[in-house]
């Protein structure tokens, strides 16, 4: 294999990239971005990295979330402490019911850039670049709009900065303190027939940690510090590489943007740029699988981005859609387990279940998502692999984009409460939901053997 940089990828083919008109100004805005400080640092990927490792052992399990595209006009203090709230909420939900620490991840501060599977979109006979995220270009439909621009990957740096300095206000300040989850509580929910299941839990934790500190020699200070950790998918790869440094005390490159970039499915080729840029990265790395997804390259990539076999380094998250994960997940699980690959496992049950309403609106039935969970759990539990974690395309905010769930969504609400440029995601209620119906779901699922 050729020698890794972090530019290496600059010689393969590299998918899902934009056609930038001046390369002097993409050198620019490159140069730029490398003089400035990285986003995140070494020691708390390494922090992340082992508690993956003890995930994959099955001491910890991993929750992922956030929206599908982060965008630069809703990077606001309200957006923000949503998408902390319900990701601590579904964390507590599942650390109890789980009875298991859970790792908490968003898709989040630099989740700016999305694969399209055209290039191009046609509206009335006029055809322009598509949509590829805020770091690349703006969603209107016009030609200034559209044109990828690079300085856009200088105001992307910056909300990032901006989103990961408020999340770390938020959280050591003590917004975190799993004494005190009433902080969480988001009005809407009051009205969500949720409410009473999810407040009779939170009292229950309240209870059973009030006992805890009764306990002589119990120290409760951890109650008050939780990790959280930023992921994005690396998509953009001027930018990943860019905000790619070398830690001297590790003496290893990392991808100091996030501490958990992942590969998506449309730029997982063996021999392209996006491996290419991963394999020589240190960080803990996401890759997500499909359908399309074969045996022999499901290892080659395994053998390519972990020769090693280092643990807590690779999570692979299938989203295969409730209807094909029962024909596919199997094999895939088998192979791995045969190439004794330490992997995590998790569960994407989103990105397999988009359909179109007959009034055009891309959306996800709450009823497809949870069947594919449900059916990553049994087949796991059926091949004696665990799956560690889920990820879901969720936000904060009381939108309507999935059908379904106890509140009701329907096709209708879509027509004013659609806000995600790209993918639909679960509001609130609808993610809170699924946290109780997994743990309900979980603990039905009967033990090999018995
Ligand atoms: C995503 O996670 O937003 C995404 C595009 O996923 P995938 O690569 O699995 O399609
Ligand atoms: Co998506």
């Amino acid at each position: 294999m050729s020698k890794w940089h972090p530019f290496s990828w600059q010689d393969k083919t590299c998918e899902q990239q934009p056609d930038y008109s001046s390369a002097e100004a993409l050198a620019n805005a490159s140069d730029k971005l490398a003089s400035l400080p990285p986003l995140v640092s070494e020691f708390e990927i390494k922090r992340l990295k082992k508690q993956l490792a003890a995930a994959q052992a099955g001491h910890y399990f991993l929750i992922q979330g956030g929206d599908c595209a982060e965008s630069f006009a809703e990077c606001s203090a309200d957006s923000i402490t949503n998408k902390l709230k319900i990701l601590l909420q579904m964390s507590l939900i599942l650390t109890y019911g789980l009875r298991t620490p859970v790792i908490r991840v968003g898709r989040i501060a630099g989740q700016y850039a999305k694969p399209r599977s055209q290039a191009n979109e046609t509206i009335d006979g006029v055809t322009l670049p598509s949509y590829r995220g805020d770091i690349i270009n703006q969603a209107d439909f016009t030609p200034e709009a559209r044109e990828p621009d690079p300085q856009k990957m200088l105001t992307g740096y910056h909300y990032s900065a901006l989103t990961l300095n408020y999340l770390r206000a938020l959280i050591d300040g003590g917004f975190a303190d799993l004494q005190y989850p009433e902080n969480w509580n988001l009005d809407f929910v009051k009205h969500s027939p949720m409410a009473d299941d999810y407040l009779n839990l939170s009292n229950m934790i309240g209870d059973a940690i009030d006992y805890v500190k009764t306990i002589p020699g119990i120290n409760t200070t951890n109650l008050q510090q939780v990790d959280f950790f930023a992921s994005h998918e690396a998509l953009l790869l001027p930018y990943e590489a860019a905000l790619t440094r070398y830690s001297e005390p590790h003496q290893r490159w990392y991808n100091l943007s996030t501490h958990l970039p992942w590969i998506g499915m449309r730029t997982a080729h063996l021999d392209h740029g996006h491996v290419e840029y991963m394999r020589g990265i240190a960080n803990p790395v996401g890759v997500k699988i499909g359908p399309t997804m074969t045996q022999a390259w499901l290892i080659d990539l395994l053998d390519t981005l972990n020769p090693e076999h280092e643990p807590g380094k690779i999570i692979l998250i299938h989203r295969f859609g409730h209807t094909q994960i029962g024909e596919h997940l199997p094999a895939l699980i088998k192979a791995v387990k045969t190439s004794k690959h330490p992997v995590l496992w998790s569960c994407d049950p989103m990105h397999g279940n988009t359909k179109k309403t007959s009034l055009g609106h891309k959306t996800r039935y709450f009823h497809d998502i949870l069947s594919e969970l449900q059916q990553a759990f049994t087949i796991h539990n059926a091949h004696d692999s665990q799956l560690g974690g889920v990820h879901f395309e969720m936000t904060g905010d009381n939108i309507t984009e999935c059908i379904g769930g106890a509140m009701d969504v329907r096709e209708e609400d879509l027509i004013d409460g659609y806000k995600s440029t790209v993918d639909p995601r679960l509001n609130y209620e609808q993610a809170l939901e699924m946290a109780m119906l997994i743990v309900s779901s979980v603990s039905k699922i009967p033990k090999p053997g018995s």
